[in-house]
């Protein structure tokens, strides 16, 4: 294991820039959001300043509406499309103009937990939290304008699943008329196989086009969208940050923030329940435009148990996650192999992402569902054992997809291997 975690650490620092790290070189050159967050967490194990500064980095480009984007470009590279001329969102630092799941909250809190430079750590966490408060904020005024208690995603960007099948429908609703002419970089770097469809990046590009013509105003942009989805897994992440916000900001005197945590935790975790689907035995998007539940059991009802959800829903999670595993080699799937849709190599339509991997293992934990966590932290080992530390994994195969030394997969790996010697 140590050989691993030293693999893992290295590639960390391959990707390192100095004050943010890429995704991997080539494919992803610029620093994206929950990637940051995440890689923080592996970072923090052997240079806890280090991992301070990457989410330090991060919040620097939060705009003053309190939203923090998708993607920072802080230096030009064209290796990547779409650069910052097609967003023109107009930032001295060039930025996307969507967000993406908001895990800062959790991953402070993290680090805060187990740092050992507590100084540094209560610095940094008086610093960050306001910031941190200030994007929930933004979410719950501009991405929840009917104050259901839960947000929704604009774009399948923002939820970082960008081709899940949870899009097919909705998705279909996005016109492609008026699509500038552009040339895709994503399948230069990586297998065209393994990543989202033309006609899905018209889709996309299109909806960037049209918040991009509403001059990226965040009070217009959720009901001018098209697309408009509350996902469980994205709400999960943003509703875990809320909660352990409160506690930090309990323990540092920010008792303002401290209570309207508190508020859209609770809120949040009793809309929830309106997101469940028996039949799948799983939590399931809604889509806000046609007013329906979405028939789609792919990874984010699953990712819901990173949130503080009722103790029979993580059971039934578990036991859904056992499920799976009984139909591929590999867990977790992001989509359930016995469904339309599914496919095993091309991005979020199938294969395992270590990241999603991590939290729902732990929710799980935190419910006391820990042989089921033990079996993803184990297979997830076992797969980078096997396929080394790529974007992500075929379920069936193991074949590694995607992009190659990826910093959250290591980051994940530093993560689940400190936890082996843990009751
Ligand atoms: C990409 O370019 O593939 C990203 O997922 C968009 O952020």
């Amino acid at each position: 294991m140590q050989s691993l975690v030293q693999s893992a650490e290295d590639i960390l620092k391959k990707n390192d820039l100095g004050s943010y790290t890429v995704p991997t070189h080539g494919l992803y050159p610029f620093q994206w959001n929950w990637d940051s967050c995440l890689t923080a967490l592996g970072q923090a194990h052997f240079d806890e300043a280090r991992a301070w500064r990457e989410i330090a980095t991060l919040m620097e480009h939060q705009w003053d509406d309190g939203m923090v984007p998708h993607i920072i470009f802080h230096k030009e590279d064209n290796g990547y499309f779409p650069g910052p001329d097609v967003w023109g969102t107009g930032r001295n630092v060039p930025t996307s103009g969507i967000t993406q799941p908001a895990v800062a909250g959790f991953a402070v809190n993290r680090l805060f937990e187990r740092a050992t430079d507590k100084d540094l750590a209560v610095e940094q966490v008086r610093a960050l939290i306001p910031k941190i408060h200030k994007w929930h904020q933004w979410f719950f005024r501009c991405r929840d304008p009917q104050d259901t208690g839960l947000v929704a995603i604009i774009h399948p960007w923002e939820s970082g699943r960008d081709n899940s099948v949870d899009w097919d429908v909705p998705f279909s609703r996005v016109p492609t008329d008026g699509v500038l002419p552009f040339q895709r970089r994503d399948t230069q770097h990586a297998n065209p196989e393994h990543r989202p469809t033309q006609a899905q990046y018209e889709r996309y590009i299109w909806l960037v086009q049209l918040f991009r013509s509403l001059d990226w105003d965040n009070m217009a942009l959720h009901d001018n969208s098209p697309f408009r989805i509350v996902d469980p897994g994205f709400n999960a992440i943003l509703l875990r940050s809320c909660s352990d916000i409160t506690k930090l900001a309990d323990l540092v005197g920010l008792d303002a923030i401290a209570a309207d945590s508190r508020i859209f935790a609770q809120r949040g975790a009793q809309a929830m329940e309106g997101l469940w689907h028996d039949g799948f035995g799983q939590y399931v998007c809604y889509d806000r435009v046609a007013r329906e539940l979405i028939e789609s059991p792919s990874i984010s009802g699953i990712l819901a148990a990173f949130a503080d959800i009722p103790a029979n829903r993580s059971k039934a999670l578990a036991d859904r996650v056992m499920a799976l595993a009984s139909r591929c080699n590999h867990s977790v799937p992001s989509h359930d192999p016995c469904s339309d849709g599914f496919d095993g190599s091309r991005y979020w339509r199938g294969p395992v992402w270590l990241i999603v991997n991590y939290m729902i293992a732990d929710g799980l934990r935190r419910a006391g569902q820990t042989d089921v966590a033990d079996l993803i932290k184990n297979d997830s080992l076992a797969l980078i054992e096997k396929s080394g530390f790529a974007e992500y994994y075929d379920p069936i195969t193991g074949a590694p997809c995607g992009g190659t030394e990826f910093t959250w997969t290591a980051a994940m790996v530093i993560e689940f291997i400190s936890q082996l010697d843990k009751p």
